[in-house]
């Protein structure tokens, strides 16, 4: 498959999926509290999507079972959610939402405290979410795409975290997963030369020990290997000739 570039109608579309995966998060942001399932967050998630007359773009995705990507602690990704996994105080969530609006997709990543949590796993959800910020630093037209993950990886192995080698973020459109893959680790080449209108997933997942990680038997769930938490931001963005958009975010300077 080849980068796509989308037109300014396509353009259109992806603000809108973009602008209502904010809500989502926002929403289920609000509703996270200590005694939760992760299971009743994926339902509250899929009922606000479908609300929206939107399709939950992960549920069935290569089999995967839930519309919310559900993943706690030591879980970096893909946590299937279930009426068993209760959120205790001091956990963090990782949530990876995202939706189908006209045919085309978005993708986002929001790590959150269970009630009050520890300085050090704050710090992890702080470093996790500006990595993106450091990343989408490069992320204009006449830069190359591995310069986002360069910045993207120095600046969270500056804290000492390890970040993710095995997982990677991509190109979204009319797919969930397009060209280009956007690892979060600096590369040996320096990546294609990045161009208005394409439309990226940047989503760095770093652990507060080893960049290490492995899969759980139910072939979803990622987990660190050093058993340390982890984190993960994402935000479906556009590259245009200034600064580039974030879709699924629209005011930065808050905190998540
Ligand atoms: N945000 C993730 C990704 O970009 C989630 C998709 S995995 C799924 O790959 F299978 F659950 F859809
Ligand atoms: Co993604």
């Amino acid at each position: 498959m080849s980068i796509s570039i989308k037109t300014a109608r396509e353009i259109e579309k992806m603000r809108h999926a973009g602008q209502l995966l904010e809500k989502v998060h926002d929403e289920l942001g609000k509703a996270i509290h200590p005694g939760m399932s992760t299971w009743e967050i994926d339902r509250l998630g899929e009922k606000i999507i479908r609300s929206f007359g939107c399709v939950p773009n992960f549920l069935n995705y290569n089999g995967y079972p839930a519309s919310i990507c559900v993943s706690v602690n030591q879980e970096v990704v893909h946590g299937i959610p279930s009426k068993k996994r209760i959120l205790k105080e001091g956990d963090i969530v990782s949530l990876d939402a995202g939706l189908i609006y006209e045919g085309y997709h978005s993708d986002a990543a929001r790590t959150h405290a269970v009630g009050e949590i520890s300085p050090e796993a704050q710090k992890l959800i702080r470093v996790t979410r500006q990595a993106f910020f450091e990343g989408i630093k490069y992320a204009k037209a006449g830069h190359h795409l591995h310069e986002i993950s360069a910045a993207i990886g120095t600046y969270a192995e500056s804290f000492g975290y390890g970040v993710v080698r095995d997982l990677v973020g991509h190109g979204i459109g009319t797919h969930l997963h397009e060209d280009p893959q956007v690892p979060n680790f600096a590369q040996p080449s320096r990546g294609i030369r990045l161009q208005p209108g394409m439309t990226l997933a940047i989503e760095p997942m770093i652990n507060a020990g080893r960049p290490e990680v492995r899969w759980l038997d139910d072939e979803w769930t990622v987990v660190t290997e050093d058993g340390s938490i982890s984190a993960h931001y994402e935000n479906t963005i556009l590259i245009t000739e200034g600064e580039p958009e974030i879709l699924t975010l629209s005011h930065p300077e808050d905190t998540l």
